[in-house]
């Protein structure tokens, strides 16, 4: 791809792979697809994948061969680290740069390898997606920094959690963009506090890295983040790879979670040396493509310029605050005073009298538009901002195990990528104006699916739907 500093962000959307790509409705006729679940899964860039596809010839064994093309690919491999660390400030001489299969992995991954004792505690919030507490759960006593009605991270929380807790945080472990309501967190003044108190920070920057300039800065800055986590997947580059960076003293320590092949220096019956990071921590013959991808991406990323990726999405965001307000009984999730809370291209919402999964399912079968809804795996996040009560969330949870998914709790998300227009959010606000019109119209013409809690329209067999369900 030749690329020109100058042009137009539009221009980069000839970039995305699939982007005009024309889906079925139910009705039979064909609509051109919007993506709006960035936050799940980016589309793919076509340099990403022609740049796979001419590395495939060269494509061998990392770290083992002693053919060119293994060493060839050894090089790439290596040098991907080197790429990735560049993109978020990190400095190699003091840290190191792991590749894992996604972030949910890769805090799995730190999680197991920061030797807790008894008595550690572990600060993550009550806006985490699942794998920002799960992993922290099982290792360590793990409280919550609360947040407000509108879902913001409450900081005089954090603080009197890390002075009531003497020395014995190891981790705070925060989001640096919510999946559910977008709100950033300030990372920096975090990091300071946790800093502080001789705690530690890891970013789940699953949601930030791809949509803003992310600078992780020296490690003896006070605002440095030391741990940091993102998803190719969420990058244009959807090849399997993952990223954790964080001290190489850390990772210089202990065995990995995953021992095995290129994880060793020596192996004898009675001893094991270790090999030094990050071969330490990347068990098995390496996801090579998966790491390319990413970089071919990070190009495309850089030269586009990560702040005209975020002046871009930040101008979406708003446009869609301001129109979704448009729309009949609407209630919109998080601050929407955008001077007040930062937040990236994520909005959540439901329409009053109509299941978010019904509202998703009609923006799919009768406008090719793609959302999420549900609890977006942040379900604690979710209760809160939906203020349920002990009681509702027990009777949901119950209907879950029961496979009884009526009326389930949720909200419908729409997530912007660099390349979604403010035509896309036109499309989505005028199928939503006329949804809350027919509300029973759609009730009547959709059913529901017990077990999985999903509705579709139940002329569904006429259509071309039917080959893929
Ligand atoms: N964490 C991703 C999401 O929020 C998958 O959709």
């Amino acid at each position: 791809m030749i690329l020109r500093k100058k042009q137009p962000l539009r221009s980069f959307q000839k970039e995305i792979i699939g982007l005009n790509k024309k889906v079925p409705l139910v009705s039979g006729k064909y609509a051109r697809y919007i993506n709006l679940d960035n936050a799940a899964s980016t589309p793919a860039l076509k340099s990403v994948v022609g740049e796979v596809m001419d590395f495939l010839e060269w494509y061998s064994s990392v770290h083992r061969g002693t053919g060119y093309k293994s060493v060839l690919s050894t090089k790439v491999y290596d040098e991907a680290h080197e790429t990735v660390a560049q993109f978020v400030g990190a400095d190699m001489s003091n840290n190191t740069v792991i590749f894992v299969k996604n972030t949910t992995e890769a805090i799995n991954k730190l999680a197991n390898r920061l030797d807790f004792n008894k008595r550690d505690i572990v600060i993550t919030t009550q806006m985490e997606h699942h794998s920002n507490d799960l992993p922290w759960r099982k290792k360590a006593k793990t409280l919550y920094i609360g947040v407000d009605n509108r879902g913001s991270l409450l900081l005089d929380d954090l603080e009197d959690k890390l002075k009531n807790c003497g020395n014995r945080v190891r981790i705070v472990a925060v989001s640096g963009a919510s999946n559910v309501t977008g709100h950033v967190n300030n990372i920096y003044k975090i990091a300071e506090m946790a800093h502080h108190h001789g705690a530690e920070l890891l970013v789940d920057a699953a949601q930030l890295v791809p949509h803003r300039p992310v600078d992780i800065l020296p490690n003896d800055d006070p605002r440095h983040i030391d741990y940091i986590a993102f998803s190719a997947h969420k990058m244009y580059a959807p090849f399997g790879t993952g990223v954790l960076i964080g001290p190489t003293a850390t990772f210089a320590r202990g065995a990995p979670d995953y021992a095995g092949g290129g994880t060793i220096e020596t192996v004898s019956l009675e001893d094991i040396q270790w090999a030094p990071p990050p071969e330490r921590d990347e068990a098995g013959t390496p996801n090579l493509i998966g790491a390319l991808a990413l970089v071919a991406a990070i190009k495309v990323l850089q030269k586009i310029g990560m702040e005209r990726i975020y002046k871009h999405e930040k101008r979406l965001t708003s446009y869609a605050l301001g129109r979704l307000k448009e729309v009949n009984n609407i209630i919109i999730y998080g601050d929407e005073d955008l001077s007040r809370q930062d937040r990236v291209g994520v909005i959540t919402f439901n329409l009053k009298g109509i299941n978010h999964a019904l509202v998703a399912a009609v923006l799919s079968y009768e406008g090719g538009i793609a959302v999420r809804n549900g609890c977006f795996c942040a379900h604690p996040y979710v209760h809160h901002l939906l203020k349920l009560n002990k009681k509702q969330i027990y009777e949901s949870q119950k209907k879950i195990l029961m496979k009884k998914k009526q009326n389930l709790p949720g909200m419908v998300r729409i997530s912007f990528g660099l390349y979604n227009t403010f035509r896309d959010i036109d499309t989505l606000i005028s199928l939503l104006k006329y949804i809350e019109q027919k509300i029973e119209h759609y009730k009547n013409s959709y059913c529901l699916n017990l077990e999985e809690g999903s509705y579709y329209p139940v002329t569904i067999t006429k259509s071309p739907w039917q080959n893929i369900l």
